[in-house]
């Protein structure tokens, strides 16, 4: 059916221009579900279907590193199924796959089951039976002590942004073709952020602040994001709500150790104890801190769920560019973090174990090797993850096999001007031979 644009398929009139997605790996995955209690995930091998993966950036940059892992993708644009496969034959993976199929065709057009289940960009911006599809998949194609992971657009947050929408979509019907509408959409933005800057006004500012992130955004994510003629956002709880319906349970935010996706458990328990709650505190909490978007990890309602044990953290490794500022065997000492965030540690025993850490960056050594009593200090290496100061792995992605003499991913990220992926999946400029792990910090104070 035709819809809204007068074409078919708005991902093959302008395709999508993707981004590998860092907390989708599923190494990254394994280590948040095992803090927050789910299942623990086999990484050794493993298979991972992305749903609605567009032209196969982030799972060929996975594939690429991970050649214990086998890795399938299903989209429904022909465009962007033919540029993910041309992509992944020049890069001669053979642990990895691309399907031109709807997603309600999903579970009949693959086999087997998968540990992971990835559909970032979808949930969203699809109409309902593709979302109830995508729901639905896990009974038959997820193992069942597995993981899905996808994101959707949070109200009430995100109901700002679909005023935006609404209005960018009637101001540029009659313009024809999705990439001049989208040209002609971040024009008017611009001109309207710039008016509107000169207004002191609170609401002026908010709205000035929304037209400049569709100005200065990606063009692609303009068209799809803005013009796409599926956008439904949902509350936290009408999501979980549909979940729960298909037999999932939200495990934790994906993305919990980025600005992003930062929960504040803090202000939650005191909106709880002032009985501020509203409809639900989850809602109320996204209403406060005007969340527009959630990257949920989900389980089976009726899998395994434990909380980790110190034996548990004392196995994963942990790395940092914490550096101590002035070199001492006393506390407090201050550390400095690559982002610039400086922390005061008070505890010897958290001072021993970070210091020296900096100088194996990007690597990690094991929690147990680092901190005797590891049950002492667990919640305080939990709150510096969650702050991106440090990170927790249940494995090291710098010892992951690849043969290749050059790095031929990134020799190919470069050529198409991309950013550079690393095996930890995050991106960096192509400035430098080897890729910098440049971990995303929230300017937020931990002490
Ligand atoms: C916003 S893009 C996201 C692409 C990629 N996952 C990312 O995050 O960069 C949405 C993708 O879902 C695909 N898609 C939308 N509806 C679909 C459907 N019914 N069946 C299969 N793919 C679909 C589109 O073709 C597009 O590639």
């Amino acid at each position: 059916m035709a819809d809204v644009t007068g074409i078919e398929n708005p991902y093959d009139e302008l395709a999508y221009r993707s981004l590998p997605v860092e907390w989708s790996a599923p190494e990254q995955l394994a280590v948040t579900s095992l803090l927050h209690g789910g299942p623990r995930m086999r990484l050794d091998s493993y298979r991972v279907l992305e749903l609605g993966c567009g032209d196969g950036t982030n799972l060929i940059a996975l594939a690429y590193y991970r050649r214990h892992g086998e890795f399938v993708g299903i989209d429904g644009s022909g465009r962007h199924i033919e540029a993910a496969k041309a992509r992944a034959t020049r890069l001669g993976l053979d642990n990895l796959s691309f399907i031109h199929a709807d997603l309600r065709e999903a579970t009949t057009r693959t086999e087997g089951r998968f540990d992971y289940v990835l559909a970032h960009g979808v949930f969203s911006w699809v109409p309902d039976d593709v979302r109830e599809a995508l729901l639905h998949l896990h009974h038959e194609r997820m193992q069942p002590n597995g993981l899905m992971y996808l994101n959707y657009n949070t109200l009430p947050g995100w109901s700002v942004r679909g005023l935006v929408r609404r209005f960018l979509l009637a101001q540029t019907a009659a313009v024809p073709g999705l990439r001049a509408r989208t040209e002609a959409a971040q024009t008017l933005s611009s001109q309207l952020a710039a008016t509107l800057m000169s207004s002191e006004h609170p609401y002026s500012q908010l709205m000035a602040r929304e037209f400049r992130i569709v100005a200065d955004a990606e063009l692609t994510y303009v068209a799809h994001e803005y013009l796409n003629p599926e956008n439904h956002a949902y509350w936290r709880s009408e999501f979980r709500a549909l979940a729960l319906g298909h037999g999932l349970a939200p495990i934790a935010d994906a993305d919990f150790t980025h600005a992003g996706g930062r929960s504040d458990p803090a202000l939650d328990g005191w909106l709880e104890t002032e009985g501020i709650v509203g409809c639900a505190l989850e809602d109320t909490s996204d209403l406060v801190r005007y969340r527009q978007l959630h990257s949920p990890i989900l389980a089976r309602v009726d899998g395994s769920r434990s909380d980790a044990t110190p034996e548990e953290v004392g196995a994963l490794f942990v790395a940092t560019t914490l550096t101590e500022i002035e070199p001492t065997t006393t506390v407090p000492a201050l550390f400095r973090h690559d982002s610039g965030e400086t922390l005061e540690i008070t505890d010897e025993s958290m001072r021993a174990g970070l210091s020296g850490l900096a100088a194996l960056w990007p690597r990690g050594l094991r929690v147990s090797e680092r901190f005797d009593d590891v049950a002492a200090i667990v919640d305080d290496l939990r709150l510096l993850h969650r702050f991106g100061l440090i990170d927790l792995r249940v494995v090291e992605p710098h010892d992951f096999v690849v043969r290749d003499p050059i790095n031929r991913l990134n020799a190919l990220e470069a050529t198409e001007q991309r950013e550079l992926t690393s095996a930890y999946h995050r991106r960096s400029p192509p400035t430098t031979d080897a890729p910098a792990e440049t971990p995303d910090v929230t300017p937020a104070a931990v002490t």
